[in-house]
């Protein structure tokens, strides 16, 4: 019989859904909340709201993309977390009910896991064992992919997530939310050597952006008093040296946890993914260190389902089915299978 798995992303700020069969992505639909912007941020409760409003829209789209009928599936898998509580909850109720009323396989899903196995959505896939840098808004990781549910958190951030400091350093310098992909489109035609930011020093594989936020905080304060204009006038190189200081710390750890492992097989996940300047800059360290490099597309590099199904169809393989008991998670450990 074949596997055909829809899959439901809802852990934060998009809803999206998306079906896989028998390993192949047949759709692919994201709806992403614009309401948040107004408040620079991601306010929880109208995250809820909102999934609750796009999720049957959304699943309906995927479903019509991939000329299927609800009857068709066998799986769905959702996201059961990590990420907001009243917004896990939309996705995995949803999942739940259409679990009980269809008679399908309920597959919950960790969502960082999910941005590691987007990797093998499409070919080149890597292979086992390789090193992932998970980089998104919530997470930063170095992680060992052993197998599709064999992962081990090499490092971690003990503060900020990397994404959290460029949408920080956005708002600061008075920009939209997210300010990850702006600050990217700025430091295009930045100079990334013009300003300098303090690093941290923090364990070996571990990181801490906190710091670099103050650092880059009591920077524009300084500058500002000397002159009101500053920001504008430097902004392109102010984003550049930015996105420089975030992404140098993530490749070099990178780098030691490589020659560490000795696992040249290295592969970035994770909305931060999407940077062009860490892009360019592992494309460099790859051929350099003589790595295998993935990089995802970069619409698996954001939230989406597609790879929550690709995640679905990898636990499906392996026996899963979750009672419908299984409740969403804020803070949840990996899966292992
Ligand atoms: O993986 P993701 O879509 O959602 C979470 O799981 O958090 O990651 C979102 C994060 C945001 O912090 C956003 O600013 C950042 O990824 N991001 C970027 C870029 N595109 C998205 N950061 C830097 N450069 C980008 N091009
Ligand atoms: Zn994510």
């Amino acid at each position: 019989m074949s596997a055909i798995i829809l899959g439901i992303e809802t852990s934060c700020d998009e809803t999206a859904a998306a079906v896989v069969r028998d390993g192949q992505l047949l759709s692919s639909c994201v709806a992403s909340q614009d309401i948040h912007r107004a408040y620079g941020g991601v306010v929880p409760e109208l995250a809820s709201r909102a999934h609750q409003s796009a999720i049957v829209p959304v699943v309906h789209q995927a479903l019509i993309e991939a000329g299927l009928n609800i009857s068709d599936i066998t799986g769905v898998a959702f996201t059961q977390g990590p990420g907001l509580l009243g917004a896990l909850m939309v996705g995995a109720s949803f999942a739940k009910g259409l679990a009980l009323a269809n008679n399908l396989k309920l597959l919950p899903i960790h969502h960082m896991q999910a941005h590691i196995l987007a990797h093998f959505i499409e070919s080149p896939v890597p292979e086992f064992p390789f090193l992932c840098l998970t980089v998104s808004g919530g997470h930063t990781q170095i992680v060992i992919v052993r197998d599709y549910f064999q992962m081990e958190i090499l490092g971690e951030t003990i503060d900020d997530a990397a994404g959290e400091a460029y949408d920080k350093a956005a708002k600061m310098l008075g920009l939209d939310y997210p300010g990850g992909p702006i600050i990217d489109q700025l430091a295009a035609t930045g100079n990334a050597n013009r300003f300098t930011f303090s690093e941290a020093a923090v364990g070996k594989f571990d990181f801490s952006f906190s710091g670099l936020k103050t650092s880059i905080l009591y920077f524009l304060r300084d500058q500002v008093k000397l002159d009101p204009g500053f920001v504008q006038k430097h902004l392109n190189d102010i984003c550049a040296s930015v996105q420089f200081s975030i992404n140098h710390v993530l490749y070099k750890k990178m780098l030691l946890a490589s020659k560490e492992t000795g696992i040249q097989t290295i592969a970035l996940a994770g909305g931060v993914s999407a940077n062009s300047g860490l892009r360019s800059m592992f494309e460099e360290g790859a051929k350099a260190h003589h790595w295998q490099l993935f990089i995802p597309p970069l619409k698996y590099c954001t939230d989406n389902a597609a790879m929550v199904a690709m995640a679905g169809y990898f636990s499906w393989l392996k026996g899963g089915d979750a009672n419908l008991d299984v409740s969403p998670l804020a803070r949840m450990s990996f899966i292992e299978i």
